[in-house]
This record gives C-alpha cells, structure tokens and sequence, in this order.
C-alpha cells in the first residue's frame, strides 16, 4: 500500500526527473513538454545561468524557475524576458517579496516584445509558469529566451522595463531624459533613416544614421564607416506608433539580447535646452559633451 509520503516521495521523484529530462547540457536552458508532466503538478527548474532560454511545449499545471548566476549573488539585478512568437498556453509572472506576482509574458500583442523585472538583494529571482486553459488541442508553445544582468542604478525608476520604455510609449520628462543620458547602455546622435514594422513580433524597427555615439556601453554599435557616417538598429514596441521624422534625435536605451531598445528620444534641440539648463543651475546628474 502506497502511503501518502511515499506517494509524495514518488510524485517528487517524477518531477524531478520530468525536469531533470529538458535541461540543456550546461544547464542554462530547459524545453519540457506539459504532455509528461503529472496534472495540477508544479514543475521546478534552477537555472543557474544569466543567459538561456525555455520552451515549453503544451504547457499544462505550472512550473517554478529560479534564475541566477553565481557571479551574480544577492546583488540587485534586472531579469528580461523575450518571448518566441507566437507566445500561447502559458502566463509568466516574477515573484515578488512577500509572495505577489507580476504579470511579465502572456498570449496576444501588449507584452509581445517582452518585459524586465527588478529584483532586490533579498530576492529569490523566481518565475512562475501557469497554463492557461485552452478547449481545443492546437499546438501551443510558451517559449522565452531570459537575460539576467546586475543593476547598476537600483535606485532610480526602472526606464526599461517594456524592452525599451516602461510599457507606456510616453515621452520622457526633463528629468528623465537627464537621467537616460548618464545611464543608458547607449547615447546616439543621429538621423531617421526609415521604420519598418514587424507585425509578427510587435515590434518597430527603426534604422538610424548615427552621426556621433556619444556613449555606450557594449560594443552595439561600430562607427567609423567612410563617411563617417552609420547605421545603427533601434527596436522598439510597434504599438508604441514610431514614425519617421526629419532632425536629429538622441537616442537613448538599452542592450537586450545583443539587440539596442529604445529608452528616450528626445530631439537634440530640445535636449541640449533642457542640459544646458540643468547644468546652469548645477542640476545635471552627470557631464554630457554636446558638441
Ligand atoms: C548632434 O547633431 C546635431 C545636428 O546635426 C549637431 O548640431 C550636434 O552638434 C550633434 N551633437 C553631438 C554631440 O554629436
């Protein structure tokens, strides 16, 4: 007769091995199938990488991710999301302190392009899978690629937390642009070349003739063609309407997944007034060279 420890023990023991099954061999990646996991169980996963990805064919029940890397520790860090498209069967949401969660990745077009979350020191850095219903047996896959990074300015708002903006598509306030320019992992002078869109994954492309690279981070963009003039790709959410327009931009933003997302754009003009101000009056929070 099976008691009801040993049938844990046993329960336990299938779970582990279902995960055991889809880890990749560095461990930075799972793909698992809700078709082998047992019903209303909760999967759990460790991966102990900054980088990877998940794919989860028809999901079913839920699973839990710890995420983490050891060069990492309990330092602060931003967790982004991006999702394969199309995105089906599963919500991803993060954990937060005291056990709330946030909406980070679900079906349909709002969180296409993908989501960061913000993790304190006394964080677990946890991720939690749910299935979603479905009536029908198409084919659903919930599958994510993660990027795990130290934050470095923990206490300023988090700008990035669509890939690009904040989910908003507003502009940004004075005092934001002036924070953007010292902590971006990019600052570019240039041109609108042209816009594409991409449908598919919700996202705008925008293709930049950069004139001056005013500061980055990671090497995202190599100038110093014969004209000295580059093209530099920006992405960004496609229902955030980005369109072309004559002047120069500053284009701000992020690195996410070797890709550049747009923070804040402001006109360079319009830029260069409000840094010119904050600097007269000693409120600049770091030094721009403008010219
Ligand atoms: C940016 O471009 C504008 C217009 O071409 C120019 O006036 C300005 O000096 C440039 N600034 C920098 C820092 O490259």
């Amino acid at each position: 007769m099976l008691t009801p420890a040993l049938l844990c023990a046993l329960c336990f023991g299938l779970l582990s091995a279902f995960a055991r099954a889809g880890y990749s061999e560095d461990r930075c990646s799972w793909k698992g199938s809700g078709l082998t996991q047992e019903p209303g169980s909760v999967g759990q996963l460790v991966l102990a990488c900054t980088e990877g990805a998940i794919e989860w064919l028809y999901p079913a029940g839920a699973l839990h991710l710890t995420l983490g890397g050891p060069d990492l520790g309990a330092r602060p860090s931003i967790a982004c999301l991006r999702p394969a498209q199309p995105f089906t069967g599963a919500q991803v949401f993060a954990e937060r302190v005291g056990g709330a969660l946030e909406l980070l990745l679900a079906e349909g077009p709002e969180l296409a392009g993908g989501r960061c979350v913000r993790w304190g020191p006394q964080e677990r850095r946890g991720l939690f899978l749910q299935a979603t219903p479905h009536p029908d047996i198409s084919r659903r896959v919930a599958a994510f690629r993660f990027e795990l990074q130290e934050d470095r300015h923990p206490e300023l708002p988090l700008q990035a937390q669509g890939l690009g903006m904040d989910g908003a598509c507003r502009p940004c306030s004075d005092s934001e642009l002036l924070l953007a320019a010292c902590t971006s992992d990019f600052v570019i002078n240039g041109t609108i070349h042209e816009v594409t869109h991409d449908t598919e994954l919700q996202e705008s492309v925008i293709i930049v003739v950069a004139t001056h690279v005013l500061r980055q981070t990671l090497p995202l963009f190599r100038m110093g063609g014969s004209e000295g003039q580059d093209q530099a790709t920006i992405r960004t959410l496609l229902r955030c309407g980005v369109r072309p327009g004559p002047g120069t931009f500053l284009f701000m933003g992020w690195s996410r997944f070797g890709e550049a997302w747009l923070g804040c754009a402001p006109r360079f003009q319009e830029f260069s007034r409000v840094y010119t101000a904050a600097h007269a009056a000693h409120l600049h929070p770091c030094e721009v060279e403008l010219d």
